[in-house]
């Protein structure tokens, strides 16, 4: 069951999810359905810092940043339970990266996404860089 109080959720960068946990809410969002218990288990090893939001045991809300700590830091697959969403754990989860203690001497934050108004509320401007993307998928063709 999903909690009606907010402090029944709790964070942590501390470990990192297991990545079955991290399937199930993939698999939940469009852009991340196809991905294997396999690739995530590898892509959670490479990953410089993870932000996890738990209900007890289960895993209910997520986000990674890419970082040489410094500079640049890229925040990548944030996602919350569908259960779970709409009770500001998406916001706590992007909070806590931008404030974490690892992540302090960072200059500039950056991310890709399909829905700007989450984030534009907590101070992202689409104004300041223009994004660009390759994607090995659709460039094959052209290899
Ligand atoms: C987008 C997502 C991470 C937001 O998490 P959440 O816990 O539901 O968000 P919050 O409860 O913290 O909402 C914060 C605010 O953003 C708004 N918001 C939430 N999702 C939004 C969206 N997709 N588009 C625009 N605004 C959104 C909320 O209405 C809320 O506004 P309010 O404070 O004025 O009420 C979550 O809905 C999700 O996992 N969606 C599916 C995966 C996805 O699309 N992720 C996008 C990452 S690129």
């Amino acid at each position: 069951m999903p909690p009606t109080l907010k402090s029944a959720v709790t964070y942590s960068s501390k470990e990192l999810p297991e990545a079955s946990q991290l399937i199930k809410l993939f698999h939940q969002a469009p852009w991340a359905k196809s991905r294997s218990f396999d690739d995530a288990k590898d892509m959670l090893r490479h990953t410089d810092l993870t932000l996890c939001a738990w209900d007890g045991n289960q895993l209910i809300g997520f986000g990674r940043v890419l970082t040489d700590f410094i500079y640049r830091a890229t925040i990548w697959d944030v996602i919350v339970d569908k259960a779970y969403q709409g009770q500001g754990v998406g916001t706590e989860i992007v909070q806590r990266i931008l404030n974490h203690p690892r992540l302090k001497r960072v200059e500039l934050f950056w991310l890709c996404t399909r829905r700007p108004g989450f984030y534009e509320k907590l101070g992202f401007s689409s104004k300041e860089q223009t994004g660009m993307v390759w994607s090995r998928g659709k460039n094959r063709r052209l290899g």
